[in-house]
Order: C-alpha cells, then sequence, then structure tokens
C-alpha cells in the first residue's frame, strides 16, 4: 500500500479501532469457546477491542494462524490484517544451543545463517515479528535469563545482535522471514543480585560504554521493533522512559518502529509505584513511546478517557498507530494477510536437513572444552577400550531449555543417539545413574502437577537400581563420561539462583565414580556458567555443552570422538565461587590491584577466603592439539584521531590437529579522565590453521574506536599511549603499545 493509502487508512479509522491497533491478546483469546468468561474477563476489556486489537502473542502453525486471520478480517470494518508475534528466540523447531553457547561461537557469519533459517521454518508457520534477539549485557549468572544472552561483552555481543537481526529480517523483501523485536531495552541483564524482575542501577558511563551498543548495533541493523524493558534503570521502569525511549531511541538514534512493553508491564507501573493507576500506567507509557501494550488493559481502558481529559493528545494515539501500520504494510500484510503461511511449506521447512546441519555445526562451535588433561580426547572410535556413559544427562532428550516454547524435545538427538552411531555396541554402555533433581520442594513451589513431578522424580527404590547399574557399568569401563548438569528449570526466565552447582544427588553420584579412579569425562549442560571448581578438579577432561539444541547430541559425539575439534571460547566468566558475583572481565585495577600493587599482600582487592579471579576467564577455551601466540605487531606506534592502526598476530599450531582458534585483540587506555578498564575487546577473528601451519592474522582497528563514555555520557577520547594485547582469551599475554598524538 502506498504511503498516501495509509495515512487515508489511518485518518478514516474510529478512535476505537485506533485502540485497537495499540493492544495485543495472547492466543487464548482466539482459541477459546467462551471467551467472555475465560481470559477475556480476567484482563477486563470489552469484546468490540478484543475484536478490534492488532496483534496476537505465540500464537504459531500455518493452519492456526490462517484460520484466526481469516476470523478476525470478517470482523473488521476496516478489515486491516493482525500481525502473529512469537518468542522464538534461538530456533523454532530446528533449536540451536541457548544464546549464551552461541556467544561462545564467536561465528556471527553462521549465527546469521542461523537465523535465517530459523525466519523460514517460523514464516512458514505464519509467525510475523519475533520477540527476539535479546540482547540484555550479563555479567552476573544468577539471573536465570543469562541463557537468553551472548555474554558479558558490549563488542562481540554487538557482533551478535547485527548478525541475528540481518539474519532473521534477510526476506522481509520476499514476504518471508521475521521482523525482529530486540528486548529488552534497557538494563534488565543487571538485575541487582541477579535475582529475577529486579531493579538496576547503571551509571551513564557504563550504561552507554556497555549495555546500549548492542541495541544500537541492532537499531543501526534495521531492527523493526523494540520490547521497553519491565525493570527499572535507576529508579525509572523501562515501560515509562520517555529519556530512553523517545529521546534517546527515537530522536538520537532515529529509530522509527514500533516500541512495545513488555507483558502485562504497563499495568505493573502501578506495582514499581510509578504510577497511581492504570489509567495513569496508560499515560506514561504512552507519552514514553510504548505503542502496543502487550497483555494488559491499560491502553484498551485508558487511552479514551485520558483523551477525553485532555492529558494525552490524539496525536500521540495516531504517531503510534501509524507506526503499526507502517509494520503491517511494510511487511505487505494488507496485500497478503496470511503472507509467508502455507502447510506445504512448513512440511519442506521445520527440522529439514539442511536446517538441522546448521543446528549440528552450530553445536559444536558452541560446545566449549575447558579441561583435557594428559589429552584423554579425542577418544579413539576403534579401541578396545569400554566407555560407560553415566548421568542423568546421558539419554535426555530435553537439551533445547526452557525458552524453546514452540519446540518438541522429542525432535532432539540425546547424547546416547550420537554416541551410538560412533561405536559399536560392545564398547559402551548408557545408565541414568540418577535423576536431575530430587527434591521436590524446588517442583512444588511453581505448583508442578503430582503426575509431572513423577516423571521427574523417580521412586527411591528405582533411584537405588539405576544408582547401582551405573556404578556396575563404571566398573565394567576404562572411560567414564559423566553427563550432569542443570534441570531446565532452574535457569531461563524466573529461574534465578543463588547456588550455582550441581543438585546434590548428582554430585554424590559424581564422588562415587571418582573413588573408582578412572578417567572422567564430564559433560555440563546448562543455562548458565555454573560452579564447577570441583568437578573441574576431579575431572580428566570437561566439556561446557549448554543447552546444545536439537543437534546436541551429535554435536557432542562429534567432538568426543574427533570428528570436530572443539573451538567455543567461553563469552562469559566462569566463578570460582557464586560470591565473586557479578564478575567481568573489563574491570578497572582499582588502586590496590592484586597483581601490581605495592602494599603489604593484606591491604590489595581481593578476598581473604577466595581467589577473586574466575575459573575459568571470559573468551577461555581449549581445543585439540597446541597452538602458541609468538608475535604482535603494531604497524605504527604513533596515531592522530581517524586514523587506523593495522596490527599483526603470528600463530603457530605446533600440535597434530588442524583446527579454529578464535584470535582475540585487547586493549587498555593507560591513562585517561576516567578510570578505563584493564582489558577491553576490540576485535577477533576465527581462523582455520592446519597441524604444522604458522599464520599471520591481521587486524585493522580503527583509532576512533578506542575512545569512552565520561560521566555525563560524552564520547572521549583523549592523547596518551594504548597497551594492545594478543592471545587466545582475555588473560592474553602480547602486548604492544601505541600513542594517540593531537
Ligand atoms: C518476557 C519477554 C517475552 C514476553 C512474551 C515476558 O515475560 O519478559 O521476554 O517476550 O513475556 O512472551
Amino acid at each position: 500500500m502506498k504511503s498516501q493509502q495509509l495515512r487515508q487508512l489511518l485518518d478514516s479509522l474510529s478512535l476505537d479501532e485506533k485502540i485497537g491497533q495499540l493492544v495485543q491478546l495472547s492466543g487464548e483469546f482466539y482459541q477459546a469457546q467462551n471467551i467472555a468468561t475465560g481470559p477475556q474477563k480476567s484482563l477486563g476489556i470489552t469484546q468490540n477491542l478484543v475484536d478490534l486489537s492488532g496483534s496476537v502473542l505465540n500464537v504459531t502453525g500455518a493452519e492456526q494462524v490462517k484460520r484466526v486471520q481469516e476470523e478476525h478480517l470478517k470482523k473488521s470494518k476496516h478489515p486491516i490484517p493482525l500481525l502473529f508475534m512469537a518468542d522464538i528466540i534461538y530456533g523454532y523447531h530446528t533449536v540451536y544451543p541457548i544464546p549464551l553457547g552461541i556467544g561462545a561461537t564467536w561465528d556471527p557469519k553462521l549465527v546469521e545463517e542461523a537465523y535465517h533459517n530459523t525466519a523460514d521454518e517460523a514464516s512458514a508457520s505464519g509467525v510475523d515479528v519475533t520477540f527476539a534477539p535479546m540482547l540484555d549485557l550479563v555479567r552476573d549468572p544468577r539471573w536465570g535469563r543469562v541463557l537468553e544472552s551472548t555474554g558479558e561483552d558490549a563488542m562481540l555481543n554487538s557482533h551478535f545482535a547485527r548478525a541475528m537481526v540481518n539474519g532473521l529480517q534477510k526476506d522481509l523483501p520476499n514476504g518471508r522471514g521475521l521482523a525482529a523485536c530486540i528486548k529488552h531495552f534497557a538494563g534488565y541483564g543487571a538485575a541487582e543480585g541477579g535475582r529475577e524482575y529486579n531493579s538496576a542501577d547503571i551509571s551513564l558511563s557504563n550504561l552507554k560504554q556497555n549495555y546500549l551498543p548492542a541495541y544500537r548495533a541492532a537499531v543501526d541493523a534495521g531492527a523493526k521493533m523494540v520490547m521497553a524493558s519491565l525493570s527499572t534503570l535507576n529508579g525509572v521502569p523501562g515501560t515509562g522512559d520517555q529519556w530512553l525511549i523517545d529521546d534517546m531511541l527515537r530522536k538520537q538514534w532515529g529509530f522509527d518502529g514500533v516500541v512495545i512493553s513488555d507483558y502485562a508491564s504497563i499495568q505493573e507501573l502501578v506495582d514499581h509505584g510509578f504510577a497511581r493507576d492504570r489509567e495513569d500506567a496508560a499515560r506514561l507509557a504512552i507519552t514514553a513511546g510504548v505503542d502496543i501494550d502487550m497483555k494488559s488493559p491499560c491502553y484498551a481502558n485508558g487511552l479514551k478517557q485520558l483523551l477525553n481529559q485532555g492529558r494525552i493528545s490524539e496525536e500521540k494515539i495516531n504517531q503510534a498507530v501509524w507506526r503499526v501500520l507502517s509494520l503491517k504494510n511494510d511487511l505487505g500484510l494488507f496485500e497478503n494477510p496470511f503472507r509467508g503461511a502455507s502447510i506445504e511449506r512448513e512440511s519442506h521447512s521445520i527440522l529439514s536437513s539442511d536446517k538441522r546441519a546448521v543446528a549440528r555445526k552450530m553445536s559444536q562451535e558452541a560446545i566449549v572444552l575447558l579441561k583435557n588433561e594428559d589429552e584423554v580426547l579425542p577418544l579413539a572410535k576403534q579401541s578396545n577400550k569400554k566407555i560407560a556413559v553415566i548421568g542423568p544427562y546421558s539419554d535426555e532428550a530435553d537439551l533445547i531449555g526452557l525458552w524453546a516454547v514452540h519446540a518438541d524435545s522429542n525432535d532432539t538427538v540425546t547424547l546416547a543417539d550420537g554416541i551410538k552411531e560412533k561405536l559399536n555396541d560392545s564398547y559402551y554402555s548408557i545408565s541414568k545413574g540418577t535423576d536431575i533433581l530430587r527434591d521436590k520442594k524446588f517442583f512444588d513451589q511453581f505448583g508442578t502437577a503430582e503426575e509431572s513431578v513423577k516423571r521427574s522424580i523417580s521412586s527411591n527404590e528405582e533411584e537405588i537400581k539405576q544408582r547401582q547399574k551405573s556404578l556396575k557399568n563404571a566398573a565394567k569401563a576404562d572411560i567414564i563420561i559423566f553427563a550432569c548438569g542443570e534441570h531446565p528449570l532452574q535457569s531461563s526466565e524466573a529461574g534465578s539462583r543463588v547456588l550455582l552447582r550441581l543438585p546434590q544427588n548428582q554430585v554424590d553420584l559424581f564422588n562415587e565414580l571418582v573413588e573408582l579412579q578412572k578417567p572422567i569425562i564430564t559433560i555440563v549442560f546448562s543455562g548458565r556458567p555454573l560452579v564447577l571448581t570441583d568437578l573441574v578438579s576431579k575431572s580428566s577432561a570437561l566439556l561446557q555443552a549448554w543447552f546444545p539444541g536439537t543437534e546436541g547430541g551429535h554435536a557432542l559425539a562429534d567432538i568426543l570422538f574427533g570428528d570436530y575439534n572443539p573451538s567455543g571460547r567461553l563469552s562469559m566468566s566462569m566463578p570460582y565461587i557464586e560470591g565473586q558475583l557479578p564478575m567481568h572481565y573489563d574491570h578497572l585495577s582499582t588502586g590496590r590491584s592484586e597483581e601490581t600493587s605495592q602494599h603489604n599482600s593484606r591491604f590489595v582487592s581481593r578476598y581473604v577466603d577466595s581467589p577473586s579471579k574466575p575459573l575459568f576467564p571470559f573468551g577461555f577455551g581449549l581445543s585439540y592439539g597446541e597452538l602458541v601466540y609468538s608475535k604482535l605487531v603494531m604497524e605504527r606506534s604513533q596515531l592522530k584521531l581517524g586514523e587506523t592502526v593495522e596490527s599483526y598476530v603470528t600463530i603457530n599450531n605446533i600440535g597434530n590437529y588442524n583446527r579454529y582458534e578464535v584470535v582475540q585483540i585487547y586493549f587498555h587506555d593507560d591513562v585517561a579522565s576516567v578510570a578505563q578498564p584493564v582489558k577491553r575487546l576490540v576485535d577477533f577473528k576465527r581462523v582455520f590453521i592446519k597441524a604444522g601451519e604458522t599464520k599471520q592474522v591481521k587486524f585493522s582497528i580503527p583509532i576512533n574506536q578506542l575512545g569512552f563514555y565520561d560521566r555525563k555520557g560524552n564520547y572521549q577520547l583523549e592523547p596518551g599511549t594504548f597497551t594492545f594485547f594478543a592471545g587466545s582469551d582475555s588473560m592474553a599475554m602480547l602486548s604492544e603499545q601505541v600513542e594517540l598524538i593531537q
């Protein structure tokens, strides 16, 4: 539709029709038999507004979407198609590793391809918009939604943000693809104490330096929508933050797409103590620039009164409706309200072999090898050694994490499935040993149905039998693979924890296995970095598998048997103990740095009962074989503003394996008017290097990227020296200095 026609459509709408466009309802409004006594009643909005609502949440499936759209269009005087929005965070039916695993790939190109595939699958099922990617930077793995983040670094997150948006939106011009709704704007990832929905307090310089860049990158890549955060940032709830939405996002960054609230977050402005009542909440949200109210009655019931009372202008409503109609128009819904939805397309696209292949590649790249003593890995496919695969994740299909809400874990390849494809039956045994979690109280707190608790927790007799069987298997084996981890319910939304350990029943089983004094290869499945200190010290090798997705079992077996040389590198520090949290590699040095201070060792910045360093630093990960960093050359020693410095890092693969290496470059601004992090990632390259090969890897670093934000939020780049570091992780040691002159 031409812009002029769209304007005419807007002008022809009644106030109720306009308000309807700003209301989003969830699936039950379109599916329930008698909505007047069901969800509609509990939400408390009129049938008229239900009929006029502009978008729908989490209804998927070509058949279903077509039916809902058809019925909706019959009801409207002005037939304006619904927008179908859904949470498709890291895959639709073909699920990738959780975003924290995606972060560990350091491979934005592959991520773009994967998200492009996701858009193909989900648009075939009638989805128009996905509430992804989540771009919240996280430094505290107690927060359950760390699962949805690509990690703790602003620069790395920005690369993934661009890749995900580009992948999702690539096919929009062809009537397919998904519009990306980036979330949760902003600061939600800094929830105090890692407690879900808690407030964030972030200085302006920290916000601009660390928490906003991934958003900016996604907006610059053309993301069509933004979701405002339901949490508070420096006391102001994201849903009512005019400074963030109207001033920064729209005016400064030039974002002209749609802003949506989070689930019921407009009405929660009252609970925050920020709005007097729901009407006031509607006023604050629309004034801040929130266009769509997701699942609260505030816009539906409040906007008309606010207008009549002169507390908001009709122009404000018109602007919001215009943005919603423009998105529908950009997606081509007026011409084809069903867009890509097609049962036929679904049957070709969903879980197709090429999509599974990309998921397998992504899982391979996401898994991080954290220890490999005496090169116990890779395992030989042909040897007389017997392997006992033990643990609750040894044949578990739920490897997709809690936010893969549209996928089915029955489509997942388990670890046992993967191993079966590599080994002859007589060389391995599989036994569960124990449940993932045997704490009934844990399930009871969510009101889990008795039946499903029973499915999760075996009877005591069954548990004893399982344990005995696995100990027997272990006794007969030469090598043990221990497949352990968190329960999916222990991470993701509302999955904050204070103790980031394996459930005690798994620890007990592990310790019994340790007593057998056989090599143990531990595989950890989790939605976050756990505290692995004890597990690492007692294992010969350890693989961090995250929730690795639909193809997880294949990818793990590929790594275990050397068909893929692990290349994953942590995008988040792994704590030594929970009391260190929050932690991040790009901290300041303090006046009393543990490493460099001249003070007596008591009076330096450290803990008296724990190391202050992480167990594994940001950027860390092993591969098979050995590689050394031999040289860092900065082409120039002096530069002026606007110039670029070329640098060369020499790496030598001195081992027997071909591999990928993620070459990382960090810098430190030696003296600045605002103290700067000890190191900041400035660039990286993922390169393939053959056994015995030497490679020189080139980087071009624009000096203007080395600035910082001062206390007033202004970007500064001050003359002086900068130290660059190169290496395989954030402890990178090769260093060279460069000076910025005036
Ligand atoms: C979450 C969002 C999600 C929304 C819709 C909320 O609880 O915070 O991330 O997109 O629900 O399902």
